[in-house]
């Protein structure tokens, strides 16, 4: 099973119009890419970005509410995340999870909606330091997986993203091992509750300080589907040699 590679940039809560111009520098770069191209800006820029942007680079949301509409002052809805011109969204990343106090049934609710809008959903899932030193992060990720995916999903609308909340814009980053333990356990995790080829379709990213000095080394390792970089997505300059490592992985 040849599974496509994915690039993705959560731009967080970062950039006004001055940085479209940063998407414009990628496309340029990357013409014809030999991986899958996501970005995430905030949402005040979906709609720019999807006009800008040429077809190789998808575009995503950070969020979404689980209901249609409604009175749900400041939130965004999946439809209408659709409908500025996104064809993805990041659901449950640790910042979410944190800030705004999520639960996995509030992702999951999430991803349902989603899912009938039309979007691909990336779910994050990933451990605390604490609960890597006491030894929990497979079952952590394990429940979190359980918890916040639902059972509608297919290999071509769920990307997994595995995010150790320690390595986060920390500069910190798993040793290779035990990046390659927690997505072999991600993927069997897929294979025996969706069967085999849902399983094996499904795209898992690895996520948090993903550099253009580390990418190379994080995408020999097995099961790394690709990338969910935060500050390094920012820029063309760091994000485009992120791809390039991808392509050539
Ligand atoms: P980082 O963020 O690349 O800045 O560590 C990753 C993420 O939170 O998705």
């Amino acid at each position: 099973m040849t599974r496509r590679k994915l690039a993705a940039g959560n731009w967080k809560m970062n950039g006004t119009s001055a940085n479209l111009a940063e998407l414009d520098a990628l496309a340029k770069a990357h013409p014809t890419p030999g991986c899958d191209i996501l970005i995430c800006p905030p949402a005040t820029l979906i709609a720019r970005a999807a006009q800008a942007v040429p077809d190789q680079i998808a575009i995503g949301g950070q969020d979404c509410h689980q209901n249609e509409t409604g009175a749900h002052t400041g939130d965004i809805s999946a439809q209408m995340l659709l409908d500025a011109g996104a064809s993805h969204v990041i659901l449950g990343h640790s910042e979410r999870r944190e800030d705004h106090e999520e639960s996995d049934a509030d992702v999951r609710s999430k991803v349902v909606a989603a899912l009938a809008a039309g979007l691909k959903v990336v779910v994050c899932v990933g451990e605390s330091l604490t609960e890597r030193e006491a030894n929990n992060t497979l079952d952590i990720i394990g429940g979190q997986m359980a918890g916040s995916i639902p059972d509608v999903v297919t290999g071509e609308n769920l990307v997994v993203a595995y995010e150790p909340i320690w390595a986060i814009g920390t500069g910190k980053v798993p040793t290779l091992d035990q990046i390659g333990d927690v997505h072999d356990f991600i993927r069997a995790r897929l294979e025996r509750r969706f069967g085999v080829g849902v399983g094996r379709s499904t795209r898992i990213l690895y996520g948090g300080s993903v550099k253009p000095s580390n990418a190379t080394e994080i995408f020999a390792v097995s099961n790394v589907d690709g990338a969910l970089v935060g500050g390094a997505s920012l820029k063309a300059s760091d994000f485009s040699p992120i791809i390039a490592a991808l392509e050539s992985a």
